[in-house]
């Protein structure tokens, strides 16, 4: 099988680990996960924990999810946690301190920045690039071949976390393939990037943006199309 574990590593009952996978130090792998071939696993990393409810949380409760699925090649860092239910793709790359919540899925050959937040219920594509410490809402979904530059956050609760009407409208970003999200952007609940739309650095945006369009400020508005160099299409 070809197995290396590092000291203090806690492997929990039915875990299927894939042939030449290397496991660091106190790395904790939770029952039933599933671990492909080529994996590694560095320090401190935590795979397949249940989520755990606030006690004064607005969440009624927490459902058990099922373990975890990790695909062929894929790396995470070190102190990475990824939650039961997830399920990352073949060669997916999760860099340090990076947490994936439960129900997420992630697209083959996605990077994860270090310390990004992707949480609970979402949907990644492949080939995306998920720079360091950007913030993924909730319900999110993105397409193939998306960017988000470091420092970026989504929100999807208009209602700030005040009023009963807030319940079952919270509603995460989209962003269709190829869209990208200049560093330190801020998104507003349910905004719809499409195809190559892209948002430049520190803007706000408000509204949706539409195909091939470059919107930029507070609130972010078009400043022109995307060069067409830069599209999705004319990449080698
Ligand atoms: C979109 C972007 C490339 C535009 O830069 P640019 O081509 O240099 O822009 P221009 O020089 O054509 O600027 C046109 C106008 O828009 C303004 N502008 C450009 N970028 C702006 C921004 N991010 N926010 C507000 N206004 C901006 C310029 O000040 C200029 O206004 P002016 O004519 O009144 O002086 C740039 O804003 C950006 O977001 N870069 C992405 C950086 C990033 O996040 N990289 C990934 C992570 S490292």
């Amino acid at each position: 099988m070809n197995i290396t574990f590092g000291k203090n590593t806690i492997i929990e009952d039915s875990v299927v680990l894939g042939e030449n996978v290397t496991i660091g130090h106190n790395v904790i792998i939770y029952a039933g996960s599933v671990i492909g071939h080529n994996v590694v696993i560095q320090d401190n990393a935590v795979i397949g924990k249940q989520p755990v409810k606030a006690k004064h949380s607005a969440l009624k409760e927490v459902k058990k999810n099922p373990p975890v699925v990790i695909g062929d090649g894929c790396t995470i860092g070190t102190s990475a946690i990824i939650y039961a239910g997830a399920v990352l793709e073949n060669e997916v790359f999760v860099a340090d301190l990076a947490t994936v919540r439960e129900r997420v899925t992630v697209g083959e050959g996605t990077i994860v920045g270090r310390g990004v937040a992707i949480e609970n219920d979402c949907s990644i594509g492949r080939k995306c690039k998920l720079e360091t410490n950007c913030y993924i809402t909730a319900y999110s979904n993105l397409g193939d071949h998306v960017f988000v530059a470091p420092g970026v956050v989504t929100s999807n609760d208009n209602y700030m976390a005040r009023s009963k009407e807030r319940f079952g409208k919270m509603k995460g970003i989209t962003v269709k393939d190829g869209g990208r999200i200049g560093a330190g952007a801020i998104t507003l609940p349910g905004i719809v990037i499409e195809e190559d739309g892209t948002v430049a650095a520190g803007g706000v945006v408000t509204r949706d943006v539409k195909k091939e369009e470059l919107v930029v400020g507070i609130p972010a508005r078009k400043l022109r199309d995307v060069p067409e160099d830069q599209l999705l299409r004319n990449q080698g």
